[in-house]
């Protein structure tokens, strides 16, 4: 179901992704050889439980499945859902990908953002690149009466001008009073379905995912860690954005410089 939000709403939207985005700053700084994905996760539960808030992901329910952590952290070839485990130790080179919820005084904000661990390679600069555009040129296109569709092209568009692909089957959503609402937005234009358009007070997670090399992806036997099916590279980026009367708002920050 879409719900839309108000400008009431909106305030507690904007605290939510103002506690995210800071929630991600702390993760940027974090991000160094031998630190594992644990301890990143668990500096971020405890920041965004000094907020007031709680985190949007841990206890959260997937069809059968409970999720148990507050964040995912992804490395590399993973694209999203990583876990954040204690064996999971950072060391440079790595593209390490954190994706945080935040719900406080009944509003969730979604931001994810992607860090480059080292001196990663040329292809692994452009990916980042290529999926920050594509986050960027995605929102440019929000206004009230845009399709869906539009974002998913504006996706594409950048990923295919790079030589990526987005991947296949992962989206963005709609959020706000619940994690995941209505509608889908597909990254890769193979997971339209039937396409509908923006109105006013939507707030959308905008997420490209990019791969670059193959499209498709595979979940690993842990049920959450979606990867891509050839080992490349992924990269992810992620909003949290209020569709305005003259367009996008973007309520989450962004991390870089
Ligand atoms: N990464 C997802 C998103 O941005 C949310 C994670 S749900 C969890 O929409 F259950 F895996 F935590
Ligand atoms: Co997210
Ligand atoms: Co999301």
């Amino acid at each position: 179901m879409v719900i839309l939000k108000s400008s009431t709403d909106l305030v507690g939207l904007r605290e939510a992704a103002r506690i995210a985005s800071e929630a991600l700053r702390i993760a940027k700084r974090m991000i160094a050889d031998g630190v594992s994905a644990a301890d990143i996760d668990e500096v971020l539960r405890d920041y965004i439980y000094s907020q007031g808030a709680r985190p949007s992901f841990l206890n959260y329910e997937v069809e059968d499945k409970i999720y148990r952590y507050s964040t995912c952290i992804s490395i590399d070839n993973e694209i999203v859902h990583g876990l954040p485990l204690k064996s999971k130790v950072l060391k440079a080179p790595m593209l390490v990908k954190v994706d945080v919820g935040v719900y406080k005084d009944g509003y969730h904000a979604d931001t994810a953002w992607t860090f480059a661990l080292g001196d990663v390679s040329d292809e692994a600069r452009r990916l980042m690149r290529a999926t920050k555009e594509a986050l960027y040129r995605a929102i440019d296109v929000i206004r009230p009466g845009a399709r869906i569709s539009d974002i998913t092209y504006a996706i594409d568009e950048v990923a295919r001008r790079y030589g990526f692909r987005p991947a296949e089957t992962v989206t963005g959503h709609g959020v706000g009073l619940e994690l995941h609402e209505d509608p889908i937005i597909p990254n890769n234009p193979k997971d339209l379905d039937k396409d509908g358009r923006l109105r006013r007070g939507m707030t959308l997670a905008i997420e490209p995912m990019i791969n670059a090399g193959t499209e498709e992806v595979i979940t690993l036997p842990d049920g959450w860690t979606i990867v891509t099916a050839d080992g490349s590279l992924s990269a992810h980026y992620e909003h949290t954005v209020y569709v305005g009367k003259e367009g996008p708002e973007i309520l989450t920050e962004d991390i870089d410089g």
